[in-house]
């Protein structure tokens, strides 16, 4: 991983976003994420930004948690999500239903993100990027459709926002007015296609996907919603 950047940065590029790096085992997505919930990987990560400046690019670290896209066969645990409902979208593995975020969970997750944005720093990044987009966490509770909460995190755009701007908060709060903190969100949620197709008694789960989904592949993407949903 880190020849793999070090080459990028010495190849001339002005700022590298290092990948999506889980803040919380429950959120973990694939085996070989990478992870900083714990300050054990920090010189780890301290060795990967090391090797991105002496190539002489800026280094950024994208941190993520999965949400429903999270897998128990990888993680041990049933994934998390704002509202109990299958996702659809998932390309790993079978779509399993997700538990329901009680406030204390969102608020330690919150806290989390914060975590790890300090670990972030402490191994010398020069920004954090909060992923927000490809239907994950934070994506989940912006989405109408896969959240369906009806307290102050869920119904109305501030309110399923608040999840997000509460991070963002947070790491503010920890690092500083001029910590940089990039924000990656979804331009579309590929939803309307998906909700069409759906009947109405099926979960609707189907909360974002990557704008550029078009014809061919949103045909055989509404085909596998519609063959998965039949497991709900
Ligand atoms: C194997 C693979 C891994 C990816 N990992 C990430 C990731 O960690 N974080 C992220 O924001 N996007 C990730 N993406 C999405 C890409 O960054 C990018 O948005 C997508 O390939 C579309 O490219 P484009 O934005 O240049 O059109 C990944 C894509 C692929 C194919």
């Amino acid at each position: 991983m880190i020849a793999f950047y070090a080459e990028r940065a010495r190849g001339g590029t002005g700022l590298l976003v290092v990948e999506a790096t889980y803040v919380d085992e429950i959120g973990r997505r694939l085996r070989f994420n990478s992870m900083l919930h714990d300050d054990h990987f920090i010189p780890g990560m301290r060795r990967l930004v090391e090797s991105i400046h002496a190539g002489g690019a800026k280094a950024a670290l994208q941190i993520a948690h999965g949400g429903r896209e999270s897998r128990t066969e990888i993680t041990g645990h049933v994934p998390v999500a704002p509202s109990p409902i299958i996702s659809l979208y998932t390309s790993v593995g079978a779509p399993a239903l997700p538990r329901e975020m009680m406030v204390e969970e969102i608020q330690s997750v919150v806290s989390a993100f914060a975590d790890a944005a300090e670990r972030a720093r402490q191994a010398g990044f020069d920004a954090v990027e909060l992923h927000g987009a490809h239907a994950y966490l934070t994506g989940q509770f912006l989405s109408p459709v896969a959240n369906r909460r009806e307290d102050d995190y869920g119904g109305s755009v501030e309110k399923r926002s608040r999840f997000y701007v509460e991070i963002l908060r947070a790491i503010k709060t920890r690092l500083g007015e001029d910590y940089p903190v990039i924000c990656r969100m979804n331009g579309s949620t590929c939803s309307r296609a998906a909700l069409r197709s759906l009947r109405p008694s099926r979960p609707l789960a189907f909360s974002s996907g990557p704008a550029r989904m078009r014809s061919a592949s949103r045909r055989a993407f509404t085909r596998r919603a519609l063959t998965q949903s039949s497991l709900a």
